[in-house]
C-alpha cells in the first residue's frame, strides 16, 4: 500500500470543538471557526506527528541557509520543467513545498498579469521567503501542509511543487489536494530527483533525518489518475550541470555515480484538470 487511506489521515477538522487558546483556554468552536475565515487551517488546527517532523525538521534547514542554496542544484531541471508547463502572464500559480521561495519569485516574474502563492510546511522557510520578495506584489506565501492546503478549490491554472513531494507523509491525500485548488483546464508538475526508477539516489532515504517516499514514476502517475487528473504523463529531465572530476560529498559514492544521476534524470509526472 502506498499511502494512508483518506479516512486514516489525519482528522484536523476533530480538532476545532475543543481548541485552546495559546493561553490554554478554551475558545468556543464558533469563534474558531468565524477566525478560520480570516486564517490559514494550518494556523488552527493541531498538527499530527508527521507534518510535525517535517516542519521541525525543515525548520532546521532554513536555519542553516539551505533553504536559499538548494537554488543552485534545483534550477537546473526547474528550467526545463517551466518551458513544458505553458505558463501565460494571467496565470495563478502555486508553488507547494516553496522553501525560501527562489523559484516562486522567478514564476512571480513570468505571469505579470497573474500571480504566486509558494506554501511550505515549514513556517522558517516562508519567513525567509517574505523576506526576499519584499516588492514582488502578485506574489504572497502561507505556511500549510500538502494535505490540506489553505486555499479554495477551483484556483491555480498551475501548481508546481519540485523536490517535495517524497516528504509528504501522505502523497496520495497530498496529490488529492493538489487536484482540489487546481483550476478547471489547470495542470499539477511534481519534479524530483528521488524516485525509485533512478538506482542512483536510493540511498538517500538512509540520509534523510524524516521518512520518505521511494516511488516509480508509474507509483506517481497512478496517484495523479486516482486523484482525478487527466492526460498523466512523465518526463526525465537530464541535469545539465558540468560534473566535477572528484566528489567529496554524503550523497553520491563519487564523481562517476553522481554523473550517472544526473544523466538519467530528474522525475516530472504532470497532469491536467
Ligand atoms: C528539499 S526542499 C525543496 C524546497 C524548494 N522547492 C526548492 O526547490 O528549493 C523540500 C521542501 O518541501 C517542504 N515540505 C515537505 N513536506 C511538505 C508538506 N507535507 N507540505 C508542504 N511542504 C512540505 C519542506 O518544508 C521543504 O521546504
Amino acid at each position: 500500500m502506498l499511502d494512508t487511506p483518506i479516512h486514516e489521515a489525519p482528522n484536523f477538522a476533530a480538532g476545532v470543538a475543543g481548541w485552546r487558546n495559546r493561553m490554554g483556554a478554551s475558545v468556543p468552536a464558533a469563534d474558531v471557526l468565524s477566525r478560520s475565515l480570516f486564517r490559514p487551517r494550518s494556523e488552527l488546527m493541531p498538527e499530527a506527528k508527521p507534518q510535525q517532523n517535517l516542519r521541525e525538521e525543515f525548520n532546521r534547514w532554513a536555519a542553516d541557509g539551505r533553504g536559499e542554496s538548494m537554488e543552485h542544484d534545483h534550477w537546473p531541471i526547474a528550467r526545463p520543467a517551466l518551458e513544458l508547463m505553458q505558463i501565460a502572464e494571467t496565470s495563478n500559480i502555486m508553488d507547494v513545498g516553496c522553501g525560501a521561495g527562489w523559484l516562486s519569485r522567478i514564476l512571480a516574474q513570468r505571469v505579470p498579469r497573474g500571480r504566486v502563492v509558494g506554501m511550505d510546511i515549514s513556517d522558517e522557510m516562508i519567513a525567509h521567503a517574505r523576506k526576499a520578495s519584499v516588492g514582488q506584489k502578485n506574489l504572497s506565501f502561507v505556511a500549510g501542509t500538502v494535505d490540506n492546503i489553505p486555499w479554495e478549490p477551483n484556483f491555480f491554472d498551475r501548481i508546481i511543487t519540485v523536490e517535495s513531494s517524497y516528504y509528504w507523509p501522505y502523497p496520495a491525500q497530498g496529490v488529492r489536494e493538489l487536484y482540489r485548488v487546481a483550476a478547471n483546464d489547470g495542470s499539477a508538475w511534481t519534479l524530483i530527483n528521488y524516485y525509485r526508477d533512478n538506482p542512483y539516489c536510493h540511498q538517500w532515504g538512509k540520509l534523510l533525518a524524516v521518512p520518505t517516499q521511494l516511488l516509480s514514476a508509474d507509483e506517481w502517475k497512478n496517484l495523479f489518475r486516482d486523484a482525478g487528473f487527466e492526460n498523466v504523463a512523465h518526463q526525465l529531465i537530464p541535469d545539465p550541470t558540468p560534473n566535477p572530476e572528484t566528489y567529496t560529498g554524503r550523497w553520491f559514492r563519487d564523481a562517476k555515480e553522481l554523473a550517472a544521476f544526473r544523466a538519467i534524470g530528474a522525475l516530472l509526472v504532470y497532469g491536467t484538470k
